[in-house]
């Protein structure tokens, strides 16, 4: 493309879908599969704000990527902050950005110009704290305005932010607050989720006890209970956050700077803190968040995920923030008060585009149709879904009932590496069917391979790799370059392995089918069988553990732990609660373990492996099915554990 044709900085995201049927859809992918470089530069540089354009886009491939991390958008500098709020006060300053609804159903409604104040004087505050660019903040909040209040300040300085689930242990935030070397941590004094409290502060204090780079804690007052206080080191939001200077200039970050770091859980080992960078994955998540739901200039926009994942980065703040919608921030549960909750909203902020998990559609279904139907869901026009497969059942019950059958499911397949969907319907252009994802957007190409590598073609089923770079992705793991090389490119050299399995059908819709590595989907939780394992043996009365998933109706993946006690250890009755503490403990809350067996031994290869694929067969109910074991070391194991097997 001609580089620097004079397009003003700071264009408006006056943005309708331009894909508004297959037709369009394949004229678009084709065009960012012949040209990325051209197709993703009139892209950015027409919807992000760029202070200095680009004017070179990939450099670098999966080939060399050993060599060093590839980039895009290379020679411009930008600052996300202006992308997400600068540029859209003229024309939008009166407009809602973030409407949020609390726990217990109180609503606020942050303008434009009120969120681009407030990250102003957060930015400023945090500036007063000492947190300049490059350096780390992690963020351990609930689902509070102040969450993105937080983010966006971390980014109007240049700071990289850390969001942390609040649901993990003091042990998890540790663990995140070492790796990424952060000297701040901003979380607050309770959540309230459920009408339930969440001590934030509590854990973030056990946290930092010991030897610890934290210098600054900002706590915001959400409940208002006694909080422990470190002097010198803690410091209130309301001291220090209005009172701060109500300019912050955006400082200028190159496109590759990070903006964010995210722990997600792999195969082996500790959580991996994945880099996403300012340009291409800002330029990602606009162009998804607009493409894929569809969006239009009055939608009310609800995506009910947490921050502390990688869909709120990406589908809650920056892609919404970006294309200057109004998002809903929601702060509780689907089921609280009552399973109507999400209807309930629906109906009193005209909701018209929701986005939720199969988790929560399954339960939901599960609680009867009155409590959708007595809400008015007429302003409903997108219904998306993510986090794991979606059976038929749940689609059609989401498509039927919810939508009433007027409404788009957009089936969205993504991970937190990718940055933002990547194969997904477009919803007004791409037929959609129950249980797909559907097709791939521009810029992504998908492919099938078998074990060995063999690229499967047409249809047929493999594992699930993407073939060329995009914008969105990930471009490191923070300060381990080779494990992200040997995770994601090591399978297959040259090509990024998702660790999906996949079905592809005779017209090229993709079925995903769940992961085929040691990674489980728990409700919509990524969580690795290594840290339940590690978990589990730190229990003194354990020798070895391992776990696998099992299918479950409501959470898609229930957890199964085959656990072998220390000689002479007693298996008593409140072993189940004292093995959950420990995962409780290392891991966070969501780390719940649903059924515990106890056995003689481990099924394992001569070489001391274990064969996890047996244990994953018996978790199934399929222990009479196993195949060829003549390669354990000791057969007889496993009849042990099939007679231990209860079908519950
Ligand atoms: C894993 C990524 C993407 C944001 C939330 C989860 C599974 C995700 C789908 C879908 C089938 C899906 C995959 C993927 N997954 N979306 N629409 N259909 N599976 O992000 O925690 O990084 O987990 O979630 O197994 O690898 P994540």
């Amino acid at each position: 493309m001609e580089p620097s044709t004079p397009v003003p900085p700071r264009v408006r995201a006056d943005s309708p879908n331009p894909i508004t049927d297959l037709h369009r859809y394949r004229e678009h992918h084709g065009r960012a599969t012949a040209d990325p470089d051209g197709f993703w530069l009139a892209e950015t540089r027409l919807h992000v704000a760029w202070q200095t354009l680009p004017t070179v886009g990939l450099q670098g491939s999966f080939h060399d990527i050993a060599e060093g991390p590839l980039s895009w958008f290379a020679d411009g500098t930008l600052n996300v902050t202006e992308s997400c709020l600068d540029r859209h006060l003229e024309d939008r300053g009166d407009k809602v950005a973030i409407l949020w609804e609390g726990d217990g159903g109180e609503v606020v409604r942050l303008t434009y110009r009120a969120l681009h104040e407030q990250v102003c004087r957060a930015a400023s505050a945090l500036r007063d704290l000492g947190l300049r660019k490059g350096e780390r903040a992690i963020i351990y909040m609930g689902m509070v305005p102040e969450a993105a209040i937080a983010m966006l300040a971390c980014a109007r300085i240049g700071a990289i932010h850390s969001v942390v689930f609040g649901g993990f242990s003091a042990e998890a935030l540790r663990d995140r607050i070492r790796d990424c070397g952060a000297e701040i941590l901003i979380t607050q004094d309770q959540a309230l989720r459920g009408g339930k409290t969440i001590p934030l502060k509590q854990t973030a204090d056990a946290a930092c006890e010991g030897e610890s780079h934290i210098k600054k804690v900002l706590v915001l007052q959400r409940t208002g209970v006694k909080v422990g206080w470190t002097p010198g080191r803690d410091v209130w939001w309301h001291d220090v956050v209005p009172t701060a200077d109500r300019d912050h200039e955006a400082v200028p970050c190159d496109a590759e700077h990070p903006l964010f770091v995210l722990y997600t859980s792999g195969s082996t080992g500790k959580p991996k803190g994945l880099v996403h960078t300012c340009g291409g994955y800002l330029t990602w998540a606009q162009y998804t968040h607009r493409t894929v739901f569809d969006l239009r200039e009055e939608d009310v926009y609800a995506c009910v995920a947490d921050v502390g994942w990688i869909t709120g980065h990406t589908y809650i703040v920056y892609g919404p923030l970006a294309n200057g919608a109004t998002t809903l921030m929601f702060e509780s549960t689907p089921t609280y008060p009552d399973a109507g909750r999400y209807w309930d909203m629906v109906e009193r902020h005209k909701i018209t585009i929701l986005y939720t998990a199969p988790t929560a559609i399954r339960a939901l279904a599960a609680q009867g149709d009155a409590f959708v139907t007595q809400y008015d869901r007429s302003s409903l026009r997108v219904l998306g879904t993510v986090g794991e497969p979606i059976n038929p059942d749940a689609w059609r019950w989401y498509f039927d009932v919810v939508g009433e059958g007027r409404c788009t499911i957009v089936d969205t397949w993504w991970q937190t590496e990718t940055g933002g969907i990547c194969i997904s319907p477009i919803a007004p252009a791409t037929p959609t069917r129950a249980g797909s994802a559907t097709l791939p957007l521009p810029g992504i190409l998908p492919a099938l391979r078998t074990p060995e590598g063999r690229v499967v073609y047409g249809p047929g089923q493999g594992l699930l790799c993407i073939e060329q770079p995009w914008p969105g992705q990930a471009r490191t793991v923070w300060g381990d370059h080779e494990r992200f090389v040997g995770t994601y490119f090591g399978m297959f050299p040259g090509v990024y392995f998702t660790g999906d399995g996949c079905r592809r059908d005779t017209d090229g819709y993709y079925w995903i089918t769940g992961r085929v590595d040691d990674v489980l989907n728990v409700a919509g939780h990524r969580m690795g069988t290594a840290e339940f394992e590690s978990a589990l043996v730190s229990a003194d009365q354990v020798a070895e553990a391992a776990v696998v998933g099992y299918p479950h109706p409501i959470k898609g993946q229930g957890v199964y732990a085959y656990v072998v006690l220390q000689p002479g250890a007693p298996a008593t009755d409140d072993l189940d609660a004292q093995l959950n503490a420990c995962c409780r403990a290392a891991i966070g809350a969501h780390a719940r373990i649903d059924r515990v067996q106890l056995v003689p031994g481990l099924p394992k290869t001569r070489s001391g492996k274990v064969m996890r694929r047996i244990l994953r067969k018996i978790a199934e109910g399929q222990g009479d099915q196993l195949g060829d074991v003549s390669t354990l070391a000791d057969p007889s194991v496993v009849d042990a554990i099939r007679a231990g097997w209860v079908d519950e």
